[in-house]
C-alpha cells in the first residue's frame, strides 16, 4: 500500500500509467479521512497513479487527477458540486459517472471507489457502481445510433467531379454552402489539395475524425506558425496580429487558464435570466413595433445582431451608448472579404497598397479602435471593480500572473468578434432552418424541454464558421499523401458536422438528436471555443423565447449571404409576420 502525498507543484503534463488488474482489487491508503470543506481538491498518489480527491456533500470522491484532454492536473481546477472543471481549457466532468459534460475533453474521466478504514481514506482503482453503469451505457449508445439508416438524402452528387471543386470561389459561398462538394470530398478525397490564385494553396480535411485529430495535435498542426486565417503572412505579420487563437501551448495555456475563469458554466449560468429578459424584449419589440406596412422586418438587424451584442455588453458591463458602435466595428473587421461591408474597395485590396495594415488583426485599421476601447475598459475595471466578466478577467490570476493591459485589449477584440458575429449568424441560419422544418418546430413547441438538444442541432447545422487553418510543423503522411512542413492545412467544420460516419442521418434536422458532438465550436483541441457555454445558452434561451413566435413568421425574400468561405454569414434576412 502506498501512502498519500501532497500534490507537488510544477508537474502538470505527466501521462497517466495504465492501471494494473491488481490495483483494481487492492485498497490504497491515501491519507487521513478528516473533514474538509465541500469543493476541496487534493492530489494524492495511489499505486504510483496521480489521483485527485474531491470533497462532495461531506464525502470524498476519487478520480484521475489527469484531465483526459491534454493531461492538466484537475487538482489545480475547481470543484463545483459534483462537477470538476479543468484549469487548462475548462473541460468539465461529472464526478458521479466520469462523463464529459463540456469538451474539449472527449474521453470520460476514470472515477474510483473510496472507503474509510480506521480513520484512513482508501482508494481502489476501479469504478464505483454508478460510473461502471455509465461505462456500460456509453458503449451501447453511439454505435447503435450511428448505424440508423438515413431518411433524408444528402446533396446530389450527380455529374460532380473533384475537378469541379474550387473552395476559394467566393461566388459559390455567397450563393450557398457547397455541401455537395464537401460530401464528395469526404467520400473521395479526404485530403484534397486546393490551389489558390493569390496564395500558396492549402490542404483540405473534411472528415470528422481528421478534424478532431488535427485540432488535438497542436504540435504537428500549429495555430501559431502561420496563424489561423488562410492568408500567407510573414512571421512578423503573424506575430503582430496574433490573439490567443493564433498561439500554441504552452503560452496559449497560460492565457487560456486566465480567461477560462470568466466563462465557466457557473459564471455564465448566472446570466441566464438576464439573457432571457434581453431576448424576450428584443423579440417583442421586433414583432410588435418593427414590422413595416407589409408586416416585414429585417431579422438580422432587429433580432440576430441585437441579441448577442446586448448579451455581450451586459455580461462585460459595457455602457449602453457604446453598443451600436461596437457592432459596427466588429462588422467591418470581420466582413473583410465582402465589399458591401467594408466599402467598395475591400480590405484585401487595401492591404496590397498599404502593407502596414497587414500588421493589424484582420488587416483592419478598425482593430486599433477596438483594442484601445478594450484597454481602457480593462483599466477602468481594475481601478473600480464591478460585478461583470470584465472584472473577473482583469482580476483572474494564475501562478501569480494576470492579463496585462495589452493582452486584455487584444483579447477584447477577439471576444467582440468571436462572440458576436458567430452567434448572430447562428440565430439567422437557425431561423431559416427552422422555417424550413415545420414538423420539427411543432415538435419543439409541443415539448419545450427539447430546447437544449434543439440548440445543439441548430448549432450543428447552422455552423457559423466553415473552417480554420493550421500549419504543418513537420512532414507527415495523411491518407497516403505527403503534407510538408510549412504547408497550410485547413479543417472544415462545415463538412465534419455532416459526416455520415459520425452522425446518424446527418442531413435530417432532429431537435432531439443525441448524441450530438458537433464541431461548430471546434473539438478536441486547446482552442475549443471559450464562449461555447455562453453561445449555447443564448441559442437555447432564444429558442425557448421564440417558440410562441415561430409559427407566426415566414421568409419575405431570400437571405443575402456574406461573401466568405470562412464565415457562414447572413447579412440580411427579410421576414414577414403573418398572424
Ligand atoms: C455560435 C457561436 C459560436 C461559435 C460557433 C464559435 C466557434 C468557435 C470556433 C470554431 C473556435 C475555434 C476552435 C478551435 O480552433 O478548436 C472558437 C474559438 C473561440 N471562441 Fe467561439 N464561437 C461562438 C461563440 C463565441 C462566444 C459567445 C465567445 C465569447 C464570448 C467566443 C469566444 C471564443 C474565443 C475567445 C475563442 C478562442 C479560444 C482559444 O484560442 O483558446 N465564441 N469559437
Ligand atoms: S487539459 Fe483539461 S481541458 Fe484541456
Amino acid at each position: 500500500m502506498s501512502q498519500g502525498v501532497a500534490r507537488e507543484a510544477g508537474c502538470p503534463y505527466e501521462r497517466p500509467i495504465a492501471v494494473s488488474e491488481v490495483d483494481t482489487l487492492v485498497w490504497h491508503a491515501v491519507g487521513s479521512a478528516a473533514d474538509a470543506p465541500d469543493g476541496t481538491l487534493r492530489r494524492v498518489d495511489a499505486a504510483g497513479r496521480a489521483v485527485c480527491l474531491g470533497r462532495v456533500d461531506g464525502a470524498w470522491v476519487a478520480f484521475d487527477d489527469t484531465c483526459t484532454h491534454q493531461e492538466c492536473p484537475l487538482s489545480d481546477g475547481e470543484l463545483d458540486g459534483t462537477v470538476v472543471v479543468c484549469p487548462c481549457h475548462g473541460s468539465e466532468f461529472d464526478l458521479r459517472t466520469g462523463d464529459v459534460l463540456t469538451p474539449p475533453a472527449l474521453d470520460p474521466l476514470p472515477i474510483y471507489e473510496t472507503r474509510i478504514a480506521d480513520g484512513v481514506l482508501e482508494v481502489r482503482l476501479s469504478p464505483p457502481p454508478a460510473a461502471a453503469q455509465a461505462v456500460h451505457e456509453r458503449d451501447d449508445h453511439v454505435p447503435e445510433s450511428v448505424a440508423r439508416a438515413a431518411t433524408v438524402a444528402g446533396p446530389s452528387l450527380e455529374g460532380l467531379t473533384l475537378d469541379d471543386i474550387d473552395l476559394t470561389d467566393l461566388d459559390v459561398w455567397e450563393r450557398a454552402v457547397p455541401y455537395d462538394w464537401l460530401t464528395l470530398l469526404r467520400r473521395e478525397a479526404p485530403l484534397f489539395w486546393q490551389p489558390e490564385q493569390d496564395g500558396r494553396g492549402f490542404w483540405v480535411l473534411t472528415r470528422y475524425d481528421d478534424i478532431v485529430a488535427v485540432s488535438k495535435d497542436f504540435e504537428t498542426y500549429s495555430s501559431e506558425a502561420g496563424g489561423t486565417s488562410l492568408e500567407d503572412l510573414t512571421p512578423e505579420e503573424v506575430e503582430a496580429r496574433k490573439s490567443m487563437l493564433d498561439m500554441d501551448p504552452p503560452p496559449h495555456t497560460r492565457l487560456r487558464s486566465l480567461v477560462n475563469k470568466g466563462f465557466t458554466p457557473r459564471v455564465v449560468n448566472t446570466y441566464e435570466e438576464r439573457i432571457r429578459a434581453i431576448s424576450r424584449g428584443i423579440l417583442a419589440q421586433a414583432f410588435e413595433s418593427k414590422p413595416d406596412r407589409n408586416g416585414e422586418f429585417d431579422w438580422v438587424e432587429q433580432v440576430a445582431s441585437e441579441i448577442p451584442m446586448w448579451v455581450f455588453s451586459e455580461i462585460m458591463g459595457l455602457p449602453v451608448d457604446d453598443r451600436r458602435l461596437l457592432i459596427e466595428l466588429g462588422d467591418k473587421l470581420l466582413g473583410n472579404t465582402d465589399p458591401d461591408v467594408v466599402g467598395a474597395e475591400n480590405i484585401q485590396e487595401l492591404t496590397v497598397r498599404d502593407p502596414s495594415l497587414r500588421l493589424l488583426p484582420f488587416s483592419s485599421p478598425f482593430s486599433l479602435d477596438l483594442i484601445e476601447y478594450g484597454r481602457k475598459l480593462g483599466e477602468a475595471r481594475r481601478a473600480e471593480p464591478r460585478d461583470d466578466i470584465t472584472t473577473k478577467l482583469v482580476e483572474a490570476e494564475v501562478d501569480g500572473s494576470q492579463l496585462d493591459d495589452r493582452e486584455f485589449g487584444v483579447f477584447f477584440i477577439l471576444l467582440t468578434t468571436a462572440g458576436n458575429e458567430t452567434t448572430r449568424h447562428t440565430i439567422s441560419l437557425g431561423l431559416i432552418d427552422l422555417l424550413a422544418h415545420p414538423d420539427e418546430v411543432a415538435r419543439l413547441a409541443a415539448d419545450p424541454s427539447l430546447a437544449s438538444t434543439a440548440a445543439d442541432e441548430v448549432l450543428r447545422r447552422a455552423h457559423p464558421v466553415h473552417r480554420f487553418r493550421r500549419t504543418a510543423t513537420r512532414d507527415v503522411t495523411l491518407h497516403g499523401r505527403r503534407v510538408k512542413a510549412g504547408d497550410k492545412v485547413t479543417i472544415w467544420y462545415a463538412s465534419g458536422n455532416f459526416d455520415e460516419e459520425r452522425f446518424a442521418d446527418p442531413f435530417r434536422m432532429d431537435v432531439a438528436r443525441t448524441p450530438n458532438r458537433h464541431l461548430s465550436f471546434g473539438l478536441g483541441g486547446p482552442h475549443f471555443c471559450l464562449g461555447a457555454h455562453l453561445a449555447k445558452l443564448e441559442v437555447r434561451v432564444w429558442l425557448e423565447e421564440m417558440i410562441p413566435y415561430l409559427q407566426r413568421l415566414e421568409l419575405a425574400s431570400p437571405p443575402t449571404r456574406l461573401r466568405s468561405n470562412f464565415f457562414n454569414g447572413i447579412k440580411a434576412l427579410p421576414v414577414r409576420v403573418v398572424a
